[in-house]
């Protein structure tokens, strides 16, 4: 895992943006793993006025997103499969035929966990996942004690991912109880994954899921395990890690980073 600490959210979604943008130009049939939240709302934004300004091409990018809520349609204007249109499919030129979620609608929802997990495998599995991280240390909507080897499947929401998710529905009675997620081991399986995650009501958790115990409490903390992790965060976010001297010495000598620096 390495932490990269950047001055404000804005500099922090500017540098997921480049690493995606990076991540599509060197491999143009790249199978992107997505995720939804009003942290990615500034990551998507920067995506399309790359995709408009410096012609950033996603022709032939397939897309698959962590989760949809169950019970809610594509067009409900809640779901993430309308958040992603309105955030970013609608602005690229990606084919829709090519954007995955989870469909939140299917009448029998353990086999469309089955298929989704299917579909992933067939395209060749994850290159890039894109993560945000919930205040209950949730990846996706793997909420705690969701097993560190679990695969897509439909899981019940906490209280405090809903609470935390109620304003988008106009209160917690209209929000969904259930969703659909990618599995910690899914997200695992990905090749590269990076967390970006801002703000000062992030710091706790950030430094739970970065420095503390690998726990099924803290599914961010599984990440601990990924081959290539990067958690992107900004300062507000930063100020509960113990260890932010080390993070930045690496940043600034790891090869990997030059072209960002
Ligand atoms: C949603 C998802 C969630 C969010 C997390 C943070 O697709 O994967 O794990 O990333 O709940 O949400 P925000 O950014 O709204 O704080």
């Amino acid at each position: 895992m390495e932490v990269v600490i950047r001055d404000t959210a804005e500099a922090a979604a500017e540098l997921t943006a480049a690493v995606i943008a990076r991540e599509i130009k060197a491999t143009p049939h790249l199978v992107l793993g997505l995720a939804t939240g009003r942290t990615m709302e500034s990551v998507y934004r920067i995506l399309v006025r790359k995709h408009r300004d410096d012609a950033l091409d996603f022709a032939e990018v397939t897309t698959f997103n962590l989760d949809e809520y169950v019970g809610i349609p594509g067009d409900h204007p809640c779901s993430y499969r309308y958040y992603m249109n309105q955030h970013l499919f609608s602005h690229v030129n990606i084919d829709l035929a090519r954007t995955f979620l989870p469909n939140g609608m299917a009448k029998d929802i353990a086999t469309e966990c089955r298929q989704y997990e299917s579909r992933i495998k067939n395209r060749g599995g994850i290159n890039l996942q894109l993560l945000g991280i919930g205040r209950s240390g949730h990846i996706g909507f793997n909420e705690p004690l969701s097993a560190l080897r679990s695969r897509t499947r439909e899981k019940a929401l906490t209280p405090k991912t809903i609470e935390q998710n109620a304003p988008m529905f106009g209160g917690s009675e209209q929000m969904p109880r259930w969703a659909i997620t990618m599995g910690v081991g899914t997200i695992l399986d990905s090749h590269r994954c990076i967390l970006l995650a801002t703000g000062e009501e992030k710091a706790e958790i950030i430094a739970k899921a970065v420095e503390g115990p690998i726990t099924s409490m803290i599914s961010a903390t599984a990440l601990q395990l990924h081959p290539h992790c990067t958690v992107v965060i900004d300062e507000a976010a930063a100020t509960r890690l113990e260890q932010l001297d080390y993070y930045r010495w690496v940043f600034a000598n790891e090869r990997d980073w030059d072209d960002f620096r």
